[in-house]
């Protein structure tokens, strides 16, 4: 039974696949280049995984697609081992790998379903990213990527959390809701140009793809749920799988540790329920930091120079015996700090009460509105929302990385 549902939800996911390409970027040379670069970066500053151990590796991607991240995997020396489903993607994968002259590194490449996937080698790195949140089964789908890895090997996994799938998955219900039994293509595709053309247009300018391709990835998709962070921590340790690094991070921020206590990636494993925190912050990510970082870079500069004069006037940063300062002018060096302190924290964007009643508030606003089906209306409402559906509209994606024990 639970295996007809998994073939059902494949062909219907492939279905959609074929009409537009989910992957497809345009990546001729002179654009690849920011392409890699990025990349590169998510792998060596946000994964902490250098491209040296893909130097000689032997990887293995569920769920390739077109192919676009294999690419940069060549260049750094891996061997591909490639499983994808959709036969078009495979085409244009072979056509990109040709294009950059890199057909060589390819060591195999099955069309084929990754729940289908059996193989006699273990490979050094095992990735799968976008592909497991379209199948029915999570859970089986991870124990391909860790029955294929070595021991010590490391798997790469980019998946949509359900805190951060939360806001999108509310569109869903809402194209869902005003829909009806009317369902097609063509009408998820009007309704969701007209009602979230932020979060299209979004994706559009940052990822490259198509808007035809963001919405049939995203709304005509049959498939696009929302993974619970803690069942997966619960399913890498069943795997024999150890939580290393992820992007956006999971680990709550600002966890004191020694040593000899419990690393914060350990407080991830030993309590899962602890990315709550984290969590909150992909179902409310809005927009970026940095028009906030303007807006206070000159509290940290006077920041500092509090900091500065209550280090100078103290000796507090190397106090020497004998100094004989007078203690009330160390407090009253620190209030001063104290106080610009609480000043720049105010301004801080950090995941905070504030936010979320917003959210909450704008949610029931929306889920009121709905009901009256007027498409005007509910597009008025929503144009006026603070966090609900702005600007990233829930974390895009997540990428979490494990190596096996
Ligand atoms: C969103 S795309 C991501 C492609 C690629 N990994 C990337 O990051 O660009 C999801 C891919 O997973 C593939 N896919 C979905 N279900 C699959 C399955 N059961 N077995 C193999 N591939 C599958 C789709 O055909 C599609 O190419």
């Amino acid at each position: 039974m639970e295996d007809n549902k998994l073939i059902d939800i494949e062909k219907k996911v492939l279905e959609n696949y074929k009409i537009y390409s989910p992957s497809k970027i345009p990546l001729e040379k002179k654009n690849s280049k920011k392409y890699f670069l990025r990349r590169e970066k998510l792998f060596l500053d946000c994964l902490k995984l250098p491209k040296k151990i893909f130097l000689g590796a032997n990887l293995l991607d569920l769920g390739c697609g077109t192919g676009e991240a294999d690419l940069l995997y060549a260049k750094w020396g891996a061997k591909l081992n490639l499983v994808e489903i959709n036969p078009k993607s495979v085409k244009q994968l072979r056509k990109y790998f040709s294009y950059f002259g890199l057909t060589k590194s390819i060591a195999k490449i099955e069309n084929k379903s990754l729940f289908n996937y059996n193989s006699k080698k273990k490979f050094d790195i095992v990735v799968s990213e976008g592909v497991l949140h379209h199948t029915q089964n999570v859970e089986k789908g991870f124990k391909k990527l860790s029955t294929n890895l070595k021991s010590g090997g490391f798997c790469v996994l980019q998946v949509a959390f359900d805190s951060s799938q939360l806001q999108r998955n509310l569109q869903r219900f809402i194209l869902d809701y005003l829909i009806g039994n009317q369902y097609s293509n063509k009408l998820i595709e009007e309704i969701s140009k007209i009602l979230f053309s932020e979060t299209i247009n979004r994706a559009n300018k940052i990822g490259g793809r198509s808007k035809k391709q963001i919405i049939y990835d995203a709304y005509n998709n049959p498939k696009h749920k929302g993974i619970n962070l803690p069942n997966l921590l619960n399913i890498f340790k069943k795997n024999n799988i150890n939580y290393y690094s992820s992007y956006p991070s999971i680990e709550p921020e600002n966890l004191i540790n020694g040593l000899h206590t419990l690393l914060p990636s350990e407080h991830v494993l030993q309590n899962p329920n602890i990315t709550a925190f984290q969590s909150l912050f992909f179902l409310l990510a809005s927009y970026n930091d940095e028009k906030l970082i303007k807006n206070y870079s000159k509290d940290l500069v006077s920041l500092e120079k509090k900091w500065k004069k209550l280090m100078k006037e103290t000796t507090l940063s190397d106090y020497e015996y004998g100094s004989k300062i007078n203690p009330t002018k160390i407090s009253n060096y620190f209030n001063v700090f104290a106080h610009k302190s609480l000043k720049l924290l105010s301004k801080r964007n950090s995941i905070n009460e504030k936010k979320l009643i917003i959210f909450s508030n704008e949610l029931k606003m929306l889920m009121d509105i709905l009901k009256t089906k007027d498409i005007k209306k509910i597009k008025n409402k929503i144009n006026n929302f603070k966090i609900l559906f702005r600007g990233y509209n829930g974390v895009p994606s997540n990428y979490i990385v494990g190596y096996k024990k």
